[in-house]
């Protein structure tokens, strides 16, 4: 049976040989993103979130590990639109798989700017990043934190690029969880992904008596955020009828089948790259292939959102 499973899988009409994709910010270099887009497990991938501007990001150190995961405040360090959508475009030519554009704005109005400039990059599916902890909007807080903001970050963006998914990137940091996936949904996104990075939160470097990231605080990211991130998508599951990708501390084949489990369509592999490589995919395919004979489930269409 093992050999017989397919994992393929159609999210936002688009088709992904393997469910298993790459976030927004964890491989950033064109170079990289290509030899990655070359391993068979990873299904699709996500670029960076771009601005409208070019931004600087904070200055190192931006990331740092700990026992449990990552911290990181990379100050969303991007080109800027217009050299985003070359890179885009660029990448499309090289890589036979999905991609999926991140944009973030700090206003509302961006959202259509950013959608529309790089809309012509015809990348698969657009990501709002509307989740970074690390940076506030106009309103000094994410707009995923707030439903009706959520909402019209979205229809900013559905009103100038029709073709095009348009998929919300939801943080676990709001009381509001469902509320917000519920207005995503009736603002006409095509889907959702949860979850972004938990916090802020803090590690401190004892002998120096300071925070170690430079910014001081960051957002929380790998193993530790894995219950946290099964509870946001479920509770979106349960809330919703559009597909989620859900990510947050996936690492094996077992974490990636409860990932489908909560709800979600496509899975996000993104910390574990920095201890895995990009070999971990194949490596999660494999283990997800033999727990899927040994529970004899055929195919994960027919366990997601299948909590009892
Ligand atoms: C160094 C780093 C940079 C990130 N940059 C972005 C980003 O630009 N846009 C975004 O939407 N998410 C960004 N994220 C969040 C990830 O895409 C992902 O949502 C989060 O890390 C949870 O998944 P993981 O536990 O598998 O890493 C970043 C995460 C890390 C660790």
């Amino acid at each position: 049976m093992k050999g017989k499973i397919n994992l393929s899988c159609v999210f936002c009409n688009v088709k992904f040989k393997s469910p298993l994709i790459s976030p927004s910010g964890i491989v950033v270099d064109q170079e990289k993103i290509i030899d990655l887009s070359q391993i068979k497990g990873v299904g699709g991938l996500t670029t960076k979130s771009s601005s409208i501007l070019p931004r600087e990001g904070h200055s190192p150190p931006t990331v740092s590990a700990f026992k449990a995961g990552f911290i990181n405040a990379v100050g969303l360090k991007n080109p800027g639109m217009i050299n985003s959508k070359r890179e885009i475009m660029f990448l499309k030519k090289r890589i036979n798989k999905p991609i999926i554009a991140s944009v973030f704005g700090t206003k509302l109005a961006d959202f259509s700017i950013l959608v529309k400039e790089i809309s012509e990059s015809k990348p698969d599916i657009i990501e709002l990043n509307l989740s970074c902890p690390n940076v506030d909007d106009e309103f000094g807080k994410p707009f995923a934190t707030d439903p009706l903001l959520t909402a019209m970050a979205v229809i900013e963006a559905k009103k100038v690029v029709q073709k095009i998914p348009i998929i919300a990137k939801l943080t676990p940091n709001t009381p509001y969880l469902n509320r917000v996936a519920y207005e995503v949904e009736k603002a006409g996104a095509d889907g959702i992904s949860a979850i972004n990075t938990v916090g802020p939160g803090m590690l401190i470097n004892l002998k120096k008596r300071k925070p170690i990231l430079s910014n001081c605080l960051g957002g929380v990211s790998g193993p530790a955020i894995k219950p946290i991130a099964l509870r946001c998508v479920n509770e979106i599951k349960k809330t919703v009828k559009i597909p989620i990708i859900g990510m947050g501390g996936v690492e094996t084949g077992k974490d990636a089948l409860e990932m489908i489990m909560a709800g979600a369509t496509l899975v996000g592999v993104g910390s574990a790259i920095y201890q895995g490589g990009f070999k971990i995919f194949d490596k999660i395919i494999k283990e997800m292939k033999e727990i899927m004979t040994e529970e004899k489930i055929s195919s994960i269409n027919s366990i997601r959102g299948s909590l009892k």
